[in-house]
């Protein structure tokens, strides 16, 4: 199982109101390519974990960098592991940061139970930081 996680940046152009149908497009395909993971938005970046077969998750991640919707995507974490962190999730999307007290902590309690300690860092940090107006 190739696990990855990347963060990218917002194309000027994006609205939040697209990361619905955005997301609901990607799990329908990612359902199709035995995919799953999700994907954080802070209004000027994505953070996307995929996981799934190695060639699947090439292949999806191919296709995602050259998506105009966003530019400069580094992958900042990709490793071989031993099960999926979010098995029932095609694809699911968090506007970030969550609203209410506590972000990061209110985006630790949404995840699978399975989530890795390290992936959890990496998305409750990324939920931690404000959300800035286009
Ligand atoms: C931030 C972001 C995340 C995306 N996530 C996925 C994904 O998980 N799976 C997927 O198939 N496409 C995803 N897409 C959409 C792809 O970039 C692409 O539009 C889609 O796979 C259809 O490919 P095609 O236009 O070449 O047919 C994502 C796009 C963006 C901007």
């Amino acid at each position: 199982m190739l696990s990855l996680i990347y963060v990218s940046t917002v194309a000027p152009g994006f609205r939040t109101a697209e990361l619905e149908a955005l997301t609901e497009r990607a799990a329908a395909i990612n359902a199709a390519n035995g995919m799953t993971g999700m994907l954080a938005y802070n209004g000027t970046h994505f953070m996307q974990l995929l996981e799934g077969e190695a060639a699947a998750v090439d292949d999806t991640l191919a296709r995602i960098s050259a998506d105009p919707r966003h530019s400069g995507l580094v992958v900042i974490r990709r490793d071989s592991r031993p099960a999926r962190e979010c098995p029932d999730w095609t694809m699911r999307a968090f506007l970030t940061p969550l609203e209410g007290a506590g972000s990061a902590t209110r985006l630790a309690a949404s995840l699978p139970v399975n989530f890795a300690a390290d992936s959890r860092v990496i998305f409750t940090s990324f939920a931690s930081l404000p959300r800035v107006a286009a």
